[in-house]
């Protein structure tokens, strides 16, 4: 045998055992999770859905008869928890590796670029550094000094409801907006065309479209980051450098408003003042963070709580019955001549079930926020792969029949026993803010908010369905809209206030 031979004999052999071992090792891997059907390279690609996803995963689920389930989006490895017990298992007890986040190509490399939103990015120090930012002004004790522009606020949309109630949605929409400049700027906000309004809903709107995964090719095709913005079908690269100047005049053109006024002692005390010391920031890179932090509150603040109002609102539309008894509730406890207040939440336990239940049955974050998992891990005899995007399915835990029976009806006594609130009923507020380490930070200042404008609303305004031009009632669309946060697709409806004093105590109260 010559020489090249016994070298081409050699690498055969070679090639053969790693291929046999490569065979065993696969052999021996576990399994991955259940899952439907995956075609040759482009996996599930085709199948995933579009829409309403958090409804197409909880059916896979129970056909695989599992609540634990595998995708492949064209080799990026998705697995999707649909039971509270799988979601505590990972995300609560092996926290340690699953409070990452995906890196997006749209969202983080094109749209936030080099720049910081801690909601979207990757579980370290940085991270951590801003989410303690944001939790020192938002911890369940800093939130009741915000208790004072929460009911301002919501008197303000009382007042805007009455002048012109078809307009609710961009009413919902400027007081949470009003109400987080406040609270985090100390900016009072125009009640129209406000500038800082209006460039923080378009880097908003610009930042929750990036932010969805999978939306965008470059998502999949991480190349095409480096196409020329001139290049025909680059229509996305022009988009994210759009979003990418909105979300930095975003990040400082209200905090430079803000501290100008701490400089010239003027600036209402908020969140960027608490960090600030006659005007100033201790250090370059505190003020930094604070910027981007003071901007992720905004984003992840206003959306959230609006799309839970109109929630509510179409809710009420379809139920009267429980309307009528919510206000019957509020009748007894709330002093005529007055309006609700957040010292009354434990004397009225029918109107926070009602809450309760409207977060429960249309969580406005079906699928959260994504997880990420860095390292390959082993589950329930499941190998879970290094790199897999983790999606928690809120909303199928939130329709689990064994927490919430009949879960698809509306039914506010679900959580009430002998007329107070029965803690053995698990209370969806533990599932609709996410998990762990990467608990929604903010979810302490958000009930507040959405129990005090719905309890005020309830009080003073009647919600029923609109009518058409012959009088007959018009059923509210149904539906949301899929995105990170789902707004429910536009409808019709009666707001009518109570009675005329009501008028008058609004009109009175907001004089005062
Ligand atoms: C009803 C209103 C709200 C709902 C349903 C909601 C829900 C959520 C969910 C599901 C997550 C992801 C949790 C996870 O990854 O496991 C989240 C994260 C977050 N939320 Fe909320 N949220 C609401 C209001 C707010 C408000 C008012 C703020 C700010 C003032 C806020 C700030 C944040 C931030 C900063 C994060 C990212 C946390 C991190 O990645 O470390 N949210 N929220």
């Amino acid at each position: 045998m010559n020489s090249s031979s016994a070298t081409l004999l050699c690498s055969l052999l070679l090639a053969a055992s790693t291929a046999l071992f490569l065979r065993r090792r696969a052999r021996k891997l576990p399994p991955l999770p259940p899952g439907p059907k995956k075609l040759p390279l482009v996996g599930n690609l085709f199948s995933l859905p579009s829409h309403s996803e958090w409804e197409t995963y909880a059916k896979w689920s129970k056909e695989c008869n599992s609540d634990i389930i595998h995708l492949d989006a064209a080799g990026q490895s998705i697995v999707v928890l649909c039971s509270l017990e799988a979601a505590e298992d990972l995300l609560d007890k092996r926290s340690g590796i699953y409070s990452d986040r995906a890196r997006l190509n749209m969202f983080n490399d094109l749209v936030i670029k080099d720049d910081f939103m801690f909601a979207f990015e990757k579980y370290g120090d940085t991270w951590r550094t801003h989410r303690r930012l944001f939790y020192r002004e938002f911890s369940p004790t800093a939130v009741d000094r915000y208790h004072d522009q929460e009911l301002k606020e919501a008197l303000k949309l009382l007042e805007l409801l009455l002048d012109t109630p078809h307009e609710f949605v961009d009413h919902f929409h400027h007081v949470m907006g009003s109400l987080l400049m406040s609270i985090i700027y100390g900016i009072d906000v125009q009640r129209s065309n406000d500038p800082y309004l209006h460039t923080a809903e378009m880097a908003a709107r610009a930042m929750s479209e990036a932010a969805v995964p999978g939306r965008y090719l470059v998502d999949l095709i991480s190349p095409l980051k480096y196409i020329p913005d001139w290049f025909p079908g680059a229509g996305f690269k022009r988009q994210a450098a759009e979003g990418n100047r909105l979300v930095k005049e975003m990040r400082d053109v209200p905090f430079m408003h803000t501290r100008q006024a701490a400089m010239q002692g003027t600036a209402r005390p908020c969140f960027v003042t608490e960090y600030m010391r006659e005007g100033k920031i201790e250090s370059v890179e505190e003020e930094i963070a604070i910027k981007q932090v003071a901007r992720t509150a905004y984003a992840a603040g206003t959306d959230t709580i609006t799309a839970t109002l109109i929630a509510f609102l179409r809710t009420m539309v379809e139920h009267p019955e429980v309307q009528k008894k919510a206000q019957r509730e509020l009748d007894s406890v709330v002093a005529a001549g007055q309006l609700p207040s957040l010292a009354d939440e434990k004397a009225l336990p029918y109107v926070t079930a009602v809450i309760k239940e409207t977060m429960r049955r249309w969580p406005v974050g079906p699928i959260g926020i994504p997880h990420f998992v860095a390292t390959d891990d082993i589950y329930r005899s499941y190998r879970i792969p290094g790199g897999s995007i983790v999606i928690a399915n809120l909303w199928a835990m939130l329709h689990d029949e064994s927490d919430y029976p009949d879960p698809q009806l509306f039914n506010p006594e679900r959580f009430l026993h002998g007329g107070q609130l029965n803690p053995s009923i698990r209370d969806p507020l533990s599932i609709v803010f996410g998990f762990r380490r990467r608990v929604c930070p903010g979810r302490h200042m958000a009930w507040d908010t959405v129990w005090i404008t719905m309890a005020s609303i309830l009080a003073t305004f009647d919600i029923s369905k609109a009518l058409d031009a012959d009088g007959r009632p018009i059923e509210p669309e149904q539906g949301y809209t899929s995105q990170l946060v789902c707004v429910p697709v536009p409808f019709e409806c009666s707001i009518k206030p109570r009675s005329k004093d009501v008028e008058e105590l609004i009109r009175s109260m907001s004089m005062s």
